[in-house]
């Protein structure tokens, strides 16, 4: 545990020059470890590895690994966006896996949210493990470990009760495990430093300032069963929201905001014709720690315009709810 307590001398990471310092400080520790072998990297394209990511090509270029997996339950275009950002434009040795049917296959008919949470984390680990074992020449394994991170994991192993069970903090087979020495260049960080880092290293704002994504992504927004008509109605409802927020500026205030869709259908009319459709829930929250958290109060005007934007565009969607639910004693996901 000594090498996880973030020393007392160093300064908080508030302003470009302090960023600046602590990328070529990481740069010579990251070299000095590694030497001239390979490191691999599960690249999610959230804030904490893609600021890893960006670190270590600028330390060691190539023999970065990345490897991105894209579950299926991704928001709209983001797994373009990391092959655009890291392969296209920073020229990263990118492993791209589209791995939606095996996700999708294994977690269809499940229901139960704890269920579906471990299905996600346990296959996310097999698809990764997977793929390292390809690979040859890997001594070294980077993770985006953050220091709430390692907050957290101590006060589990203090024997605290976790609401839900996230799956990023999952452990790799053992022949992976024993064949891997960690990089974790950011793990006395706390967000906000890191986003202050991930500015410095020049990633686009979209990247470092957007909103949390949990691991489990989609999955535990589409309720109950998953079924690809109703996560693809979810996805496209989801874009409009995001769309509508950063174009009225809310996108910059809100903590988190988002759709989830229940398995529910109710009856509706569309084109003088009775139709059935499932309702998008509105989700928009503020927070400082995600352990309570308030309501966004989003003007009437926005609700409307979202409202019959995904109403008119989103195939299987006849009803917009907006949930005014605070924490405690909703989570802030539904499931
Ligand atoms: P809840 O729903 O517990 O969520 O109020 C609190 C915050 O955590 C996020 N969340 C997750 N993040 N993996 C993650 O990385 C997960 O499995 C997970 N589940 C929830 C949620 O989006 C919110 O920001």
């Amino acid at each position: 545990m000594q090498n996880n307590v973030r020393p007392e001398t160093m300064e908080r990471i508030t302003t470009p020059a302090l960023a600046e310092a602590f990328i070529e400080e990481q740069i010579k520790e990251v070299r000095a470890q590694v030497g001239d072998k390979k490191v691999l990297l599960a690249l999610s394209g959230g804030v904490d590895s893609s600021v890893v990511a960006a670190l270590l090509i600028k330390a060691i270029g190539k023999q970065l690994v990345c490897v991105h997996v894209n579950h299926g339950l991704m928001r709209k275009n983001e797994s373009e966006n990391v092959i655009e950002v890291f392969r296209n434009g920073l020229d990263a040795n990118l492993i791209y896996v589209d791995a939606t049917d095996r996700f999708l296959n294994l977690l269809a008919g499940v229901a139960d949210p704890e269920k579906k949470r471990k299905i996600i984390g346990g296959e996310f680990i097999n698809v990764f493990a997977d793929e390292a074992r390809k690979l040859e020449g890997v001594s070294f394994l980077a993770q985006g470990t953050i220091y709430p991170d390692i907050l957290e994991s101590i006060k589990q192993a203090e024997g605290k009760k976790a609401v839900k069970s996230h799956h990023n903090v999952g452990g790799l087979p053992d022949d992976l495990a024993e064949r891997f020495e960690l990089v974790e260049p950011l793990k006395f960080l706390f967000k906000d430093e890191v986003r202050v880092v991930g500015r410095a290293l020049g990633l686009p704002a979209e990247m470092v300032d957007r909103q949390p994504f949990p691991g489990p992504g989609l999955g535990v927004r589409c309720l109950g069963a998953i079924t690809r008509d109703r996560l693809a109605a979810l996805r496209e409802a989801d874009a409009i929201l995001r769309e509508e927020f950063a174009n009225c500026g809310l996108s910059k205030t809100v903590w988190q905001y988002f759709i989830a869709i229940p398995d529910i259908k109710s009856v509706g009319v569309k084109d003088d014709s009775r139709y059935e459709g499932w309702p998008a829930i509105i989700r928009a929250v503020n927070t400082k720690d995600a352990m309570t958290a308030t309501i966004e109060e989003i003007p009437y005007p926005v609700l409307h315009k979202v409202t019959a934007r995904i109403v008119t565009e989103v195939p299987g969607i006849n009803r917009v709810l907006y949930d005014l639910t605070p924490k405690p004693t909703g989570t802030i996901e539904w499931e």
